[in-house]
């Protein structure tokens, strides 16, 4: 089974940190990691074992790209690309797999996942123009949020760098090729794992080299390697973190 889909984690720890989390006031988490890394799943995972919301923000560059490819914006044109990130009429919503994801009050969550809008993102992440109206736009619904976990590339070190608690996650690219692979065998998908290695080395390097939030590990932040463990390992690892700090 794809390391992404192992079963969730729920032993007993999750109760009671659940119900500390009632009385923490604002508790903000981040997660930042290369593609692969695991970090969606768990910070997915420990969102619903703390019962508090899920951030992701990546969903937010691809909702960009989604909807400007619909508008028929050529995404390199970073002025058009800019203007319509400034106007476009963007929610997160809690959902049972993580988050929905509305466009002018439509449900795009599917869509913002194809193979297409995965690899024409970047235009939109290496624009410092949109990552300045999206870090906004990330911030705001954070607060709205209070207690939350969120994941990306520059949560810990630009969005929220007061954040309480910050993870970086990180594996070995081949381990990061393999889970990928094995996630796509599992769904019924021809693989070819040497492609889906260079994919992933392809942005690993977009991701470390734009000038404006390039991933980096944030400072404090407690750096995982994510390539020898479990989910429940990892989302475990995570949660004793949080707990010695709440
Ligand atoms: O995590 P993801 O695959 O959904 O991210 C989609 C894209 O957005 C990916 O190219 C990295 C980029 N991204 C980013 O630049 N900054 C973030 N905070 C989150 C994602």
């Amino acid at each position: 089974m794809a390391w992404e889909t192992t079963a969730a984690p729920c032993p007993a720890w999750h109760n009671d940190m659940a119900a500390q989390f009632r009385y923490t006031l604002v508790m903000i988490i981040t997660v930042d990691g290369p593609a692969g890394s695991g970090k969606s799943t768990v910070a997915r995972e420990l969102a619903k074992a703390l019962s508090i919301a899920y951030l992701d923000s990546g969903a937010t560059y691809r909702a960009v790209t989604y909807h400007a490819i619909s508008q028929g914006i050529d995404l390199r044109d970073e002025a058009a690309l800019a203007a319509l990130t400034k106007r476009i009429d963007l929610e997160l919503i809690p959902h049972a797999d993580g988050v929905g994801v509305l466009v002018s009050g439509r449900d795009v969550s599917r869509q913002i996942r194809a193979p297409e809008i995965t690899t024409k993102t970047r235009y939109a992440a290496s624009s410092p123009q949109v990552r300045a109206v999206l870090v906004k736009l990330q911030r705001k619904i954070g607060n709205r949020m209070g207690n939350f976990v969120s994941e990306g590339r520059d949560q810990g070190s630009v969005v929220f760098p007061d954040a309480d608690v910050k993870f970086y996650l990180d594996a070995s690219p081949q381990v990061r090729a393999r889970r990928r692979s094995d996630e796509l065998w599992a769904t019924g998908r021809l693989a070819n794992r040497r492609q889906i290695l260079q994919a992933i080395m392809d942005r690993d390097s977009s991701d470390r080299s734009r000038e404006v939030g390039p991933l980096v590990k944030p400072d404090g932040a407690v750096i995982i390697d994510t390539s020898e463990m479990t989910v429940a390992q990892v989302t475990e690892a995570m949660a004793q973190i949080i707990q010695e700090r709440i």
